[in-house]
């Protein structure tokens, strides 16, 4: 009995020696020191022993019982210590890498236009307005003394949403806005999106204006020109100026298209400018008596001049960017370069 004794427990202590789980040691600990372990199985043989020989055989099982129970604490500890090792090994911070790079973005061309755009005119004293996109036909076309027939109202130009909710096709819409909600001196610009069912190298079927609306006593034609050779020129430089050509809007009278020097041949004649060294910027136009009336306002009191130009076309030929879409389609090689 000694020597089987002894050979269980040179098994145990070489089972947990060689353990690495605390699972497994727990396993372990059950089989040879629990209530049914194996050693336990020697106290029951007991009886079978010479009643001389079962005292000292009793203390050596206990003995061997204890000896394992600190074997297995030990081996537990070791077990702790190396998961312990490995946590920290495998969770150590390097403080000496690299930072992970954030790639930042940049603004859309057509954004930098437009907030330059915006900081001259605050400068000059307007006002930034802002509108809506989907508007009703009260306010895109009525209110603007644009008549039922009007072709502009086609559904070929003007996206219906449905009724008579439209996008907006033009920003002039905010000027009806805001002369129904503030009475004069008006002073603002608004910058926006429009919508036309166009779509070309040069036309896009969304595409940015920025409207411009003066209402006081005493505004002249003379007034409108002025403003339009300062914008210019803040914006593209002293040596550009503005110049007019006689047009037809509905909602003003008179009317005038906007075309500014050639900012890349300075009126010579190149490609951009297709020979002829100006650029169209948009339309212009004292406000039509026609409309302060519809909106209460008495023409005999006040006048006013409006314009709208398009913010694509400005982005385009303050960047230097060829085709107008580039600036729709997201390419981020292109992006990226603002
Ligand atoms: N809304 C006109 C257009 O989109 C431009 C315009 C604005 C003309 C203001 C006169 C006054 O073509």
């Amino acid at each position: 009995m000694k020597e089987e004794l002894q050979k269980v427990i040179l098994a145990a202590r070489e089972e947990i020696m060689q353990c690495r789980s605390l699972h497994d040691l727990m396993l372990l600990k059950s089989r040879y020191t629990g209530k049914k372990s194996v050693l336990n199985g020697f106290m029951k043989k007991l009886g079978h022993l010479d009643p001389k020989e079962r005292p000292t055989f009793g203390k050596t099982v206990n003995l061997a019982k204890e000896a394992l129970v600190e074997l297995l604490t030990q081996q537990e500890n070791t077990i702790k210590e190396a998961q312990y090792n490995h946590a920290l090994a495998s969770q150590r911070i390097d403080l000496t890498m690299p930072g992970r790079r954030q790639d930042r973005g940049s603004l859309h061309p057509v954004t930098l236009a437009r907030r330059e755009i915006e900081d001259i005119f605050v400068s000059l004293g307007f006002d930034v307005a802002e509108g809506r996109d989907i508007e009703d036909e009260f306010h895109n076309f009525d209110a603007l003394n644009t008549p039922k027939d009007h072709p502009a109202r086609d559904l070929s130009d003007t996206f219906y949403v449905g009724g008579d909710v439209l996008l907006r096709t033009q920003t002039s819409t905010v000027q009806i806005r805001t002369m129904e909600n503030y009475a004069p001196p008006i002073r603002i610009i608004a910058p926006g999106r429009c919508y036309r069912n166009d779509n070309d190298a040069s036309h896009s079927p969304a595409f940015h204006q920025v409207e411009a609306l003066v209402v006081d006593k005493g505004v002249t034609f003379a007034d409108l020109k002025d403003m339009l050779n300062v914008f210019v020129k803040k914006m593209f430089g002293d040596e550009i100026r503005s110049r007019i050509r006689p047009h037809f809007f509905p909602f003003t009278e008179p009317s005038a298209e906007i075309d500014m020097l050639c900012v890349n041949c300075r009126g010579k004649g190149c490609n951009i400018c297709k020979g002829s060294g100006w650029l169209e910027m948009g339309g212009a136009g004292m406000v039509d008596p026609h409309v302060f009336e519809m909106l209460g306002i008495d023409p005999e009191i006040y006048t006013g001049y409006a314009f709208g130009l398009g913010i694509d076309r400005i982005a385009m030929l303050k960047y230097n960017i060829p085709d107008m879409r580039l600036l729709f389609e997201n390419d981020i090689r292109f992006l990226k370069q603002f």
